[in-house]
């Protein structure tokens, strides 16, 4: 992609190649307020795809930075499919405000329509900047803080099998065969299948730290947790805390086993966890209470074209209604729909001209798509509006999803 948007005769866009990484990773560690280095600049390069890669130049110069990595991630009830997972956005401080992002936004989203990838998904710096361009609130996470020795409830089973420390070199090829096994029947899971996206998901360069220690890496037979520790020193005794930076298990005992090693160790205050909105954690402990609980955005979720995404994924109820979808960004997902999902789960998505069922914009789309936010809910904030009676609780069930959406790999 190279052209020049009318009125602004000094900027252009253009897909990169591997020779633009250096300046890339420059602007984007600028636009963070982070001091570029050569670790910065090797977290980039595990990540780059030039081909998916856009950057803003004015004249000679790249002002503005946007990646799509090729990720695959699972969609509720059916195979994973290819989405953009959209990174490294920035502008330069100088260049804000002039558009520079909203060509960016556009130019990926006409590449991944191209594609045929039917979704794009991010994680936000800040909650205000994607809705206008189409990006809904797809999922969420909590952070959980629990203080150190936390009791279970007694029928809580926890599997004996020791957890052991081990050096990053040994823990992640066993991390990588049990994500393996496990991601594919995660809903919101992303595939990991490259070195490169765990050489980004595990990138642990002293600036990524905040004062606390390198990655550490505890593995079970059917589970494993990254983490670091921060120390702290107080007169009643240690209180050091232990932020976990990923938490996989295979079963509920050994979930159990690997909170259970986390929650008991020694010099430590509190724990701090990312996880779902309805943890497992929350209601194996004896005093529920003790988990207080923060609740974030997590996935924001842009349908990239509407027939293709919404076939993509499977439906708990039958449903047939046509929907009304508004699209300022991309008008070729602008008008009527309609979807018919059968007692398989399978749905068709045609064009049409009949009446419309339920009224909404795309952003609402990409925020129930995932199935972790009722449809209903949305309608009561304003967002959906019902013009046949009854449309709206058929549709609400049929976009929710049993297994709830989690994805809490930031990238
Ligand atoms: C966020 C950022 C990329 C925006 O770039 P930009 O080129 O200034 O954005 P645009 O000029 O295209 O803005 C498009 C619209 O979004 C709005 N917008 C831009 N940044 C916003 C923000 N941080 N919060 C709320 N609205 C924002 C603009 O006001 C504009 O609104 P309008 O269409 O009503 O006029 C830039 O400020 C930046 O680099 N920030 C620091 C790094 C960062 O947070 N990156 C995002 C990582 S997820």
């Amino acid at each position: 992609m190279a052209d020049t948007s009318p009125g602004d005769d000094q900027l252009t866009i253009r897909t990169l190649t591997d020779a633009d990484l250096p300046v890339f990773s420059e602007v984007l560690a600028t636009a963070f307020l982070i001091d570029h280095s050569a670790e910065f600049l090797a977290a980039e390069r595990s990540a780059f795809e030039p081909a998916r890669s856009h950057a803003v130049f004015d004249g000679e110069t790249m002002i503005g930075t946007g990646q799509l990595l090729s990720r695959r991630i699972v969609v509720p009830g059916a195979e994973p499919v290819p989405v953009g997972a959209v990174t490294s956005i920035g502008v330069a401080p100088g260049h804000r405000r002039r558009g520079v992002l909203s060509r960016i936004m556009r130019g990926q989203l006409e590449f991944l329509h191209e594609a045929g990838e039917p979704l794009a998904i991010l994680w936000a710096s800040e909650g205000g900047i994607y809705g206008r361009f189409g990006y809904g609130l797809g999922t969420q996470h909590t952070q959980i803080t629990v203080p150190r020795g936390t009791a279970f409830r007694r029928d809580v089973a926890v599997d004996p099998d020791p957890v052991r420390e081990l050096p990053r070199e040994q823990a992640v090829p066993i991390m990588r065969d049990l994500y393996d096994k496990l991601w594919p029947s995660r809903t919101g899971y992303l595939d990991r299948t490259t070195d490169g996206t765990w050489e980004y998901h595990l990138f642990d360069d002293a600036g990524r730290r905040g004062g606390q220690t390198a990655m550490r890496f505890a593995v079970h037979p059917q589970a494993y947790a990254v983490y670091r520790a921060k120390e702290d020193w107080q007169a009643r005794g240690p209180r050091a805390r232990v932020t976990v930076h990923e938490l996989t298990a295979a079963t509920p005992a050994a979930y159990a086993a690997m909170v259970r090693y986390l929650l008991d160790m020694d010099l430590v205050g509190e724990v701090v966890l990312r996880a779902g909105t309805d943890e497992p954690l929350v209601h194996m402990l004896a005093d529920p209470r003790a988990a207080l609980r923060t609740l974030f955005d997590a996935l924001w979720v842009r349908v990239v074209d509407v027939d293709r995404a919404l076939t993509a994924r499977r439906y708990p109820v039958p449903v047939d209604l046509v929907l009304d979808v508004d699209d300022a960004v991309c008008p070729w997902n602008a008008g009527r729909w309609r979807l018919v999902a059968g007692p398989d789960g399978r749905a068709e998505v045609t064009r049409t001209d009949a009446p419309a069922d339920l009224a909404l914009d795309v952003a609402a789309l990409g925020t129930v798509f995932f199935g972790g936010t009722r449809l209903a809910t949305l309608a009561a904030a304003g967002r959906v509006r019902e013009h046949s009676p009854g449309a709206l609780a058929t549709a609400s069930l049929a976009f929710l999803h049993d297994d709830e959406p989690r994805c809490l790999e930031a990238f």
